[in-house]
């Protein structure tokens, strides 16, 4: 039996100006699904994650998620941004607010959760991610990585439906990258849906269930991610898989 999906894409455009960044593109996303997106540098792939997230209007098509259409203007636009965690690459804490105050803030605020209870969820989310010791630091002490872990507990605190990652260890030291990447694929085995913009191809192979790859606002190509790396079919894919394997 197939699920329905949990978000839906159905034509997308999105122009800024005259330039089309996002040029007709359709996906759908179903639960469990962890689906890589890649694709070179200004293809669209942020800005798309962005549309998801109602946080650019669009030109044409459509974007539901769970049953909801998304438009960036509209009032129940925050019930979708409830819903969907968002992972970026330079992590977004704020800065005055220590790990756990950062985990406990979303939840009091945005989902109206009391104190005492965001603050368990907080501490016990910050043992998952490997950071209990580091609960009452503030985000400048901490290194990429660990901010990055922060970030990621921040985002499960509300329990989303879908987690959507924008490079997130694009900013990270390369002796970092594979602590954050350890806890993705944690959640990952939980069958938590993904949408994970990424440049870890070995990621990509081990954790991802599909992969497609984007150029120029357009999906070229998807599949199974270890099939499309081994063999990409078009040209356009294969150029920019080899570019990235130096
Ligand atoms: N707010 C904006 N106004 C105008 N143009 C924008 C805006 N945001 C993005 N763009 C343009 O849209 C195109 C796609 O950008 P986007 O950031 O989505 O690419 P990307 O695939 O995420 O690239 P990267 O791999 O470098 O992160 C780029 O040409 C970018 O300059
Ligand atoms: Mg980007």
């Amino acid at each position: 039996m197939t699920q329905a999906p949990v978000l839906k894409i159905d034509t997308l455009t999105k122009k800024f100006g005259s330039r089309t960044i996002i040029d007709g593109i359709s996906m759908d996303v179903t639960p469990g699904e962890i689906v890589c997106l890649v694709g070179p540098s200004g293809t669209g792939k942020s800005t798309l994650l962005r549309c998801v997230n109602g946080l650019e209007d669009i030109q044409g098509g459509r974007i539901v998620f769970e049953d909801e259409p998304v438009r960036a203007h509209s009032k129940k636009i925050i019930d979708v941004r409830k819903r969907v965690g968002m992972i970026f690459q330079q992590f977004n804490l704020y800065p005055h607010l220590t790990a756990r105050q950062n985990i406990v803030l979303a939840q009091v605020v945005v989902h109206g959760v009391d104190r005492r209870s965001a603050t368990e969820r907080a501490d016990e989310l910050l043992a998952r991610v490997r950071l209990a010791h580091r609960a009452d630091a503030y985000p400048a002490r901490l290194s990429g990585g660990e901010q990055q872990r922060v970030a990621i507990a921040r985002a499960l605190a509300t329990n989303p439906h879908m987690l959507m990652f924008d490079e997130p260890t694009s900013a990270l030291d390369p002796e970092t990258v594979g602590e954050v990447l350890a806890v993705m694929r944690e959640i990952a085995e939980e069958r938590r849906t993904m949408l994970v913009v990424t440049h870890e191809m070995r990621f990509a192979a081990e954790v991802g269930t599909r992969m497609v790859f984007m150029d120029q606002g357009k999906i070229v190509e998807e599949g199974v991610p270890r099939e499309l790396l081994a063999q990409p079919r078009t040209e356009r894919a294969q150029r920019f898989l080899q570019s990235i394997r130096h």
